[in-house]
């Protein structure tokens, strides 16, 4: 059973999408599941844009056959090695012996640790600015190395300003029949799981990020064609300048409080904060137990507002398990230009607040 789209009349995406897993790279909650898209261009030559997860293989290689209509596919470019997009690579090989596989240096690199294949003659390694010519589609290649792997990088059509972006502006949530960000309403708050993508799988690399940007500034983008989520197409400008300010580490007025409690008593000191920074006027306002509400949420709020105040009690003479973890995960993301606060209560034993203020002293661009 094949489930296909149009992009455009000769570009068409041959992804699928996953509701079954519970936690994307094994740590992130995807309640309403993820996408893997891929997508075919049909010309003189013909073109595969990355493959899929392992997980929808069977999808995959039924919507592959169906778009190629039986011809053999010239090229499958891989614009990203991560598992999650290079789980097909050697069954297609398999399937189609005379397919070339084009990527860039670092992609051969993983490859070959990936994968025990033989491409002696099946690999075209392109560098930045190349162009492939499948007939009225021409591919530029556009390295982005660390956004968020080494190897990295996208693709441009020119003919009709599609670029592949690999994981750049992808997004959990699967795709519920539409393709396209303005096909449907939006039921799972796209924007917001784009940000919980960004923040939390590339949040990290924000100067890459934007050494990205810089190169597809000077571009025409009629569509952006990504790993994750939906196809861009209306309000392309808005998702630019999303991930603009987002790897610019800029942020929106705003707070995020994040507390641990065990009995209570934390949570109502978080509580007294955060009505004191209502009465003190600020507007947007949102408070977490991270206990309850997985890092990856929190994560994505602390890279939209300026303010994050933590609070926790004491646990083992050091910080409550559930902060600790959050605030390990803030740290490797390199989170710069934000007011920090922090606050505990205890009973025999105060060393929470000693190391929060630890923490932030070492590890973080925080203004205390
Ligand atoms: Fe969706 Fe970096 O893989």
């Amino acid at each position: 059973m094949q489930n296909i789209r149009n992009i455009t009349d000769k570009i068409l995406w041959v992804g699928a999408s996953d509701r079954r897993l519970h936690l994307f790279e094994n740590m992130f909650p995807v309640p309403d599941g993820v996408a893997y898209n891929s997508y075919v261009i049909l010309d003189e030559k013909t073109a595969i844009m990355d493959t899929a997860d392992s997980s929808v293989t069977r999808q995959y290689l039924e919507n592959l056959t169906a778009a190629l209509g039986g011809r053999q596919p010239d090229y499958l470019v891989v614009n990203h090695m991560e598992p999650d997009h290079c789980a097909d690579i050697a069954e297609l090989a398999r399937l189609y012996p005379s397919m070339q596989i084009v990527g860039n240096q670092k992609t051969f690199g993983l490859m070959n640790q990936f994968y025990n294949m033989d491409l002696e003659g099946r690999t075209v390694a392109v560098k930045e600015g190349d162009v492939l010519d499948l007939g009225e589609h021409k591919l530029t290649f556009v390295m982005a190395p660390m956004v968020h792997w080494p190897e990295a990088m996208m693709t441009y059509e020119s003919t009709h300003k599609i670029l592949f972006s690999a994981d750049a502006f992808g997004s959990f949530g699967a795709l519920d029949g539409a393709v396209f960000n303005d096909e449907n309403l939006d039921p799972h708050g796209l924007h917001s799981e784009m940000r919980r993508y960004y923040s939390n799988i590339v949040g990290k690399y924000g100067t890459p990020v934007q050494n990205a940007l810089k190169k597809l500034s000077g571009l025409q983008i009629n569509y952006i064609c990504s790993t994750h989520g939906p196809v861009w197409h209306e309000n392309i400008d808005r998702v630019v300048k999303l991930y603009d300010r987002m790897s610019r580490y800029e942020t929106d007025p705003g707070l995020v409080i994040c507390y641990g409690t065990m009995y209570g008593n934390t949570e109502r000191a978080a509580e007294v904060v955060a009505a004191a920074a209502s009465r003190a006027g600020l507007k947007d306002i949102v408070m977490y137990n991270v206990s309850k509400t997985h890092h990856s949420y929190i994560i994505r709020d602390v890279f939209r507002y300026r303010g994050l105040i933590v609070g926790a009690p004491t646990y083992n003479a050091g910080l409550y398990h559930e902060m600790e973890v959050l605030l390990s995960e803030l740290a490797g993301k390199d989170i710069k230009n934000h007011c920090m606060g922090w606050f505990g209560s205890y009973a025999w034993a105060g060393k929470a607040v000693a190391k929060i203020k630890e923490w932030n002293d070492t590890r973080l661009h925080y203004e205390a």
